[in-house]
């Protein structure tokens, strides 16, 4: 053994400690439970009103001193869930926590693919808060290629970049873009430089999910999207090793004016680890519609069937979990009524 490696310091060994991703889990199945019921019936309110309320009733159960920096938006219009709100029991880790009760509140109310349920949790004070920004631009891809990529390069530059980094030609890769007239000129890039694309209409925290996800069909996710899904797609990035490059984007003068007198820098590069400084970071989403990338919620007369992902930063422990909630007993004590 050389005289180094009697040297080198052992990283200090832990005994495993709780995953706190595994408790939050029931809080987006809660949600997803409550608000599939408003699948396809064209009210987008009471869907999210229904995840909303479910999710802030399991919260209770958890072992948190937590306070919400991503939410359903600052307490004046948002009754629950909203900013600064604390939530837990407050017997546990200080925590900053974003929440999303339904993620496309639109792919609900009309039946489409991949609304979601989704938390992020991680040590209080490590989470952007993205103060009075609604939209950020976004560039996101898996571990293999979070090195390929400049948020200021061109589109063409970052696909064969990209491309290389995957062992793929870029006619091969599939871009995520959110289906909206501001995007018309990133999809013609895309398109000149041979890439193929998904248009989705809503829900780009799934769609960054699928951009990190090795075995999914989409490869990068870019466009501008919402600043709070920006920082909650991040809890899942940090903690699965990929990269998420962004810069606010505001879209109306009035975001732009809200956003100067709050002082926000609006060139600043947001990394990953700006949006989330810690890799202790914990991470869950139930699927409420059917998508490619997780199963929605199936009633099954006696219940229900739920289809999450749960992910833990500290480890990089990926879980999908299918449960089976069962009325019989479940409506017996349940303060919110699923049957
Ligand atoms: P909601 O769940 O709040 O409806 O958000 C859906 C969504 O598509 C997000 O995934 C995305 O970040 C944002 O809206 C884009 O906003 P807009 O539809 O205004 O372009």
């Amino acid at each position: 053994m050389s005289s180094d490696q009697h040297t080198q310091k052992k990283p200090e060994m832990e005994a495993p400690q709780r995953n706190l991703a595994l408790d939050l889990v029931r809080t987006t199945e809660a949600a997803a439970l409550a608000s599939a019921r408003w699948l396809g019936k064209g009210e987008k309110e009471a869907g999210d009103e229904a995840a909303v309320s479910a999710m802030r009733l399991s919260f209770k159960a958890i072992d948190i001193d937590g306070a919400v920096v991503i939410g359903e938006g600052e307490k004046d219009n948002a009754p629950m869930l909203y900013k600064g709100e604390k939530l837990g029991s407050t017997r546990g880790p200080s925590v900053s926590v974003a929440v999303d009760p339904v993620e496309g509140t639109n792919l609900l109310a009309y039946g489409r693919p991949n609304a979601i349920s989704v938390v992020g949790v991680a040590p209080a004070g490590t989470m952007f808060d993205p103060g009075p920004s609604y939209y950020m631009k976004k560039l996101v891809v898996g571990v293999e290629a979070r090195n390929a990529v400049d948020l200021d390069a061109p589109v063409a530059d970052n696909l064969s970049k990209i491309a290389a980094a995957l062992g793929k030609e870029v006619e091969d890769l599939v871009v995520f873009v959110l289906d909206k007239p501001r995007h018309g000129e990133l999809i013609a890039r895309i398109r000149k430089a041979g890439a193929r694309i998904q248009l989705h209409t809503d829900g780009d925290v799934a769609g960054a999910l699928m951009a990190v996800d090795p075995n999914s069909e989409i490869d990068v996710m870019m466009g501008t999207g919402g600043t709070p899904e920006g920082v909650l797609a991040a809890c899942a990035i940090q903690a699965l090793g990929g990269e998420m490059l962004c810069r606010l984007d505001p879209q109306k003068s009035k975001e732009k004016k809200a956003l100067a007198e709050w002082g926000m820098e609006l060139d600043r590069i947001l990394d990953v680890n700006t949006l989330v400084a810690s890799d202790d970071v914990f991470f869950a989403a139930t699927g409420i519609s059917g998508g490619t990338f997780l199963e929605g919620v199936k009633y099954t007369g006696k219940g229900a069937d739920t289809h999450s992902l749960v992910i833990r930063g500290k480890t990089g422990t990926i879980r999908y979990i299918k449960s089976r909630h069962n009325w019989d007993k479940l409506m017996r004590f349940s303060a919110v009524k699923y049957d």
